[in-house]
């Protein structure tokens, strides 16, 4: 097996000992499997994507943690909506990304990693990766906030992002319900995230972030929810893959040509999303009795979409393969609930790639170390430790 595989591998083990393997191991043998006790796990991309279209499967249930969400954030958080309220929201959401905003939010948070990583390498210590990842999207929630970079008391990027993580860390796979005490703590955390949003809303300046979601007719509460949901759905996601993906291409010895000429970068990015799969499994609750696969579905059961078999069955990293059409961009989800941060999780891993790679261009660095966090919901690594090349 390759380094990057290994890596890789030891990643998603180190997250789910004993959940990885046995989902890949029935995901081999079943398309359609029900485990007893959990639900109906459903492995192949065609499927997985059959069900994620079709509206008799809801994302709002309580089997399929959407209802988890609900007493946090309340009740129109886009990632706990169903249906017509789901779709009207997002079409009013359709503007919110246009390549402008997403530069005013990603810009800043990349200067300073830009700036932190060359500080760092030129000083000769390591440099851990992975913490200036948080940082990155620490300061990317402080926009989506509406918090100005210079506003007086500011927290550290860091701290955005504790803070982000102190809401998503109470969800562990397996436990579908939160108890009062998590979701007090869950609660306690957005509401400090609320302040600055609600100020940012009634300041009503079109260049914050809650500012565009007032401009776009959403209410103060319904803009509270929608960066809550940004700041659940996008905060882990992309601190997993980003290291991951430097991971990836150094193991691969891809750096070298791939610093010095940057046409590869889109499909390496890509092809990185749909190995790594950073989002590996997506829950749904069955509205109706049906069949899947030649397997019956009973109304009520939880549907367990395993996009990281999906998507890591087509093959090992290879950016040149073709996706076939139903696997393709399944890592960002598909139909409603397709990743609506897809822009932003974009441009933030560009950017973050583009900096590690100028910074190789003026003398390569070499990964000193590294450790990978255990037991946690999203795989990842804990530490990168950067050091430039002797
Ligand atoms: C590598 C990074 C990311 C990956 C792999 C990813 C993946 C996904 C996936 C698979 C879904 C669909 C879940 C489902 O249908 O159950 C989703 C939804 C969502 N994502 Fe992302 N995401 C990423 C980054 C982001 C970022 C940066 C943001 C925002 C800041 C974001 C915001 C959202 C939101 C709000 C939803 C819910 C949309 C809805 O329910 O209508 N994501 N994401």
């Amino acid at each position: 097996m390759t380094a990057f595989a290994t890596w890789e591998r030891r990643v998603q083990r180190g997250a789910h000992p004993f959940a990885y393997p046995l989902i890949r191991a029935v995901g081999t043998i079943r398309p359609v499997f029900r485990l007893p006790g959990l639900g109906v796990l459903v492995s192949e991309a065609s499927l997985v994507r059959e069900v994620l279209m079709d509206g008799g499967y809801t994302k709002a249930g309580a089997k399929a943690s959407g209802a988890l969400w609900t007493p946090v954030v309340g009740p129109r958080a886009l990632l706990n909506m169903h249906g017509e309220e789901h779709l009207e929201l997002r079409r009013r959401l359709n503007a919110l990304f246009t390549p402008r905003a997403v530069e005013d939010i990603v810009a800043p948070a990349a200067a300073r990693l830009r700036e932190r990583l060359a500080t760092g390498l030129e000083n000769g210590a390591p440099v851990e990766f992975v913490g200036l990842v948080k940082e990155l999207s620490g300061g990317v929630i402080s926009r989506l906030l509406g918090i100005p970079d210079d506003a007086p008391g500011r927290l550290p990027d860091s701290e955005f992002f504790n803070r982000a993580s102190s809401i998503t860390s109470v969800v562990r796979l397996g436990r579908p319900r939160l108890s009062a005490r998590q979701v007090a703590k869950a609660k306690a955390a957005v509401e400090l995230l609320a302040g600055p949003v609600r100020q940012a809303y009634r300041d009503d300046d079109p260049d914050t972030f809650p500012g565009r979601l007032r401009v776009l007719g959403l209410s103060e509460d319904e803009a509270v929810g929608i960066v809550s949901a940004f700041v659940i759905a996008g905060t882990e996601t992309l601190v997993s893959y980003v290291p991951r993906l430097a991971g990836l291409l150094y193991d691969d010895g891809r750096l070298p040509a791939l610093a010095a000429e940057r046409t590869g970068l889109p499909a390496m990015v890509n092809e990185g999303l749909r190995f790594t799969a950073p989002s590996p499994m997506m829950l749904r609750e069955a509205t109706n009795d049906g069949w899947l696969g030649g397997v019956r579905i009973k109304r009520g059961e939880r549907i367990m979409l395993s996009t990281v078999h999906a998507v890591k069955s087509l093959g090992g990293f290879d950016p040149g393969m073709p996706i076939p059409a139903a696997a393709r961009q399944l890592w960002f989800g598909a139909g409603a609930h397709f990743c609506i941060g897809m822009p932003l999780a974009m441009a933030e891993i560009n950017s973050a790639m583009t900096v590690l790679l100028d910074e190789y261009n003026l003398q390569p660095w070499t990964i000193r170390s590294r450790t990978i966090s255990r037991n946690v919901l999203i795989p990842g690594y804990k530490s990168l430790e950067l050091v430039r090349a002797q």
